[in-house]
């Protein structure tokens, strides 16, 4: 949930910067800090832990001043809330600071390579290996923007960067790797403004102009020089965004659910800020109370949850069940509350919830409470009634606002944390070692960017796709194990918002009635990556070929056989199989948003639905 802002101009750069970050404040942080540069002042930089407000309190005691600065709130990925670890940070000289937004998968590899150079280190984070790499290729190349394009070159995952040198004092140079983090630039009369986030700087410009994935930018008072990581130049639209705030929001997408499928790079590095230590080999859930003697009592996982949270909820069974060996059931909120379930001491019940606030849900919650079961919230909407009643916690999604009603970043948020909760209580029970668990620590840290491949890559494919499946009127999902139920929220999705008919199913129950509906209109999804239980997803895609259906089969990059036997295929990249649900999710979502915007649907706001059930 990290925040970046930036400013050249001739305004104070510490109010227009901490004015920013307080727009930014709904997405969350531990602590914030900002560089300012003026040359009699020189680089001034300011740091707190907590609140903006401790921020203000430092600066109005030990003012920064100047015309050019840099601020950032920080959601700590690694190492914890402290105020070594808060942006900005500095290379070895001090002449260079550097914000970030993202996670550096290689740190690691990257930081034992500067440490073998007798680099000194300031802090845990992996920010603090941008600094130094940056003041590395500052040496050779003499200049900051091409200093930055080698840095940005070695890093691996998802990043934003915005970076500033006094030797370069009227400009800063910001770049985007992969859609992790967003860069949004801001133009005005001789100022200009650097973002991850829109709101940040709307009470300056509404002129904007977004990085895309290996853009780099050099701003200065004068103006913004765009240019591509590999050095050729590129230009970039200024999009003009209105007032509206809710409008102003929806940036340069056409809906809500556009913008929220697109943001799932971000959601995923977001759901993981802080929450993993992979040199201890270990998770941490900052809000979960509940600690491991609480958490080894743990004899059986009741989950409940409405639509698209009960479906995470289905893939969070395998997760449990294979990391962590605790029994688990899985019920709809609303068949939970009046079925009278019999609830042991020993038991937990875990909510998925993206509002909140679903009634059921609640009552769910409410029940539990009353047999004396602790329960824990998997949650996206901060402060929401489920944070607050479950007591033995909220896992945040910090997934930010979701406004299509078709849930798409919070659902994918929701099969992360469910994955860190399972590892979390393996790790309590003792079924993972810290050395079992960091091959899976490398997984999640690397969902990210596999979404981001997969977005770029599917949404033309979808287009195409429409073209033959528009008119149809039935669909049906076929899946196993833990995509059986990837296959019930990809008929969800399609019906939710495109209103055609679709069912999910586990492929290995399509002949005990399913089968009836083939014919030559059906287009049949399979999700069938490698894994385990490829070669019967194989068989079930022959049954149904050698019906004359449609099948679009979700597959795994590298997988050159079901090319020759599906109809389409949609390739997604590889992961463990437990996570492979993160991934094979989003080509569903985008095949059902283009599907719903060929067939002119409100995509938004569909009928007769709404985002949040607070009625039964
Ligand atoms: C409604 C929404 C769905 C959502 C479900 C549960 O039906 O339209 O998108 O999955 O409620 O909502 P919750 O806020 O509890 O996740």
């Amino acid at each position: 949930m990290c925040g970046i802002v930036g400013y050249i101009g001739s305004r104070s750069a510490t109010e227009v910067i901490i004015g920013g970050l307080q727009r930014l404040e709904y997405r969350g942080y531990d602590s914030a800090g900002i560089a300012i540069y003026d040359v009699e002042a020189g680089l001034q930089l300011r740091r707190s832990v907590g609140k903006l407000s401790n921020l203000v309190a430092r600066v109005t005691h030990e003012p920064a001043v100047g015309t050019i600065g840099l601020g950032h709130t920080r959601w700590a990925t690694h190492g914890g809330v402290t105020e070594a670890n808060a942006h900005p940070h500095r290379d070895a000289s001090g002449s260079i600071v550097v914000i970030q937004n993202g996670i550096v998968e290689n740190y690691l590899e990257l930081k034992s390579r500067l440490l073998e150079q007798g680099v000194p280190f300031q802090s845990q984070t992996d920010t603090e290996v941008i600094a130094h790499l940056l003041a590395y290729h500052y040496q050779r190349e003499g200049s900051l923007a091409p200093a930055l394009r080698q840095t940005m070159l070695e890093l691996r995952g998802g990043n934003a960067v915005v970076a500033f040198c006094i030797h370069e004092p009227d400009r800063f140079v910001a770049a985007r790797l992969g859609n992790a983090g967003g860069v949004v630039l801001g133009s005005a009369q001789g100022e200009h403004f650097v973002a991850s986030d829109v709101p940040a700087i709307l009470d300056y410009t509404r002129d904007l102009i977004f990085l895309e994935d290996r853009d780099l930018a050099v701003v200065s008072r004068d103006g913004i020089a765009l240019s591509r990581l590999d050095g050729s130049q590129v230009a970039r639209p200024t999009v003009t965004v209105p007032w509206d705030p809710i409008a102003a929001a929806r940036g340069d997408y056409k809906h809500f659910m556009e913008k929220e499928i697109h943001e799932q790079p971000r959601a995923l590095v977001d759901v993981l800020r802080g929450r993993i230590d992979h040199e201890a080999g270990r998770v941490d859930l900052e809000d979960l109370r509940l600690g491991d003697a609480d958490l080894r009592r743990v004899e059986r996982i009741y989950i409940t949850a409405c639509g698209t949270a009960w479906h995470a909820g289905l893939v969070a069974k395998f997760m449990i069940e294979r990391l962590a060996r605790v029994r688990v059931e899985v019920d709809y909120a609303s068949e939970f509350r009046y079925r009278e379930p019999v609830l042991g001491k020993d038991s937990l019940l875990l909510t998925f919830t993206q509002s909140g606030e679903t009634v059921d849900t609640l009552a769910a919650m409410e029940q539990a409470r009353d047999q004396g079961v602790p329960s824990v919230a998997i949650v996206n909407a901060i402060g929401s009634q489920a944070a607050r009643v479950a007591d033995g916690g909220p896992i945040y999604l910090h997934a930010g606002p979701e406004i299509g009603v078709a849930s798409t970043k919070a659902f994918t948020s929701m099969l992360v944390s469910a994955y860190l909760f399972a590892v979390r209580l393996a790790q309590a029970r003792g079924t993972m070692t810290p050395d079992q668990i960091r091959p899976h620590l490398q997984a999640l840290v690397e969902l990210p960017g596999k979404a981001a491949t997969i977005i770029e890559r599917v949404i033309p494919q979808c287009e195409e796709l429409t073209e033959h499946y528009h008119r149809a009127s039935n669909a049906l999902f076929l899946g196993r194990q833990q995509n059986y139920p990837i296959a019930l929220e990809g008929a969800l999705k399609l019906k939710e918002i495109s209103y055609i008919h679709a069912e999910g199913y586990p492929a290995g129950e399509m002949k005990h009635g399913p089968i009836a509906l083939i014919d030559e209109d059906l287009p049949v999804v399979c999700i069938a990556p490698r894994d385990d239980i490829y070669p019967k997803m194989v068989s079930n895609i022959e049954q149904v070929q050698a019906r004359h259906g449609q099948v679009i089969a979700i597959i795994t990059d590298g997988d050159d056989f079901l090319p020759t036997r599906a109809r389409h295929t949609l390739s997604v990249p590889p992961t463990i199989p437990l996570l492979q649900p993160v991934l094979t999710a989003i080509p569903l979502q985008i095949f059902a948003y283009t599907m719903a915007v060929r067939r002119g649907c409100d995509v938004d706001q569909p009928r007769n639905l709404a985002k949040s059930v607070t009625v039964e």
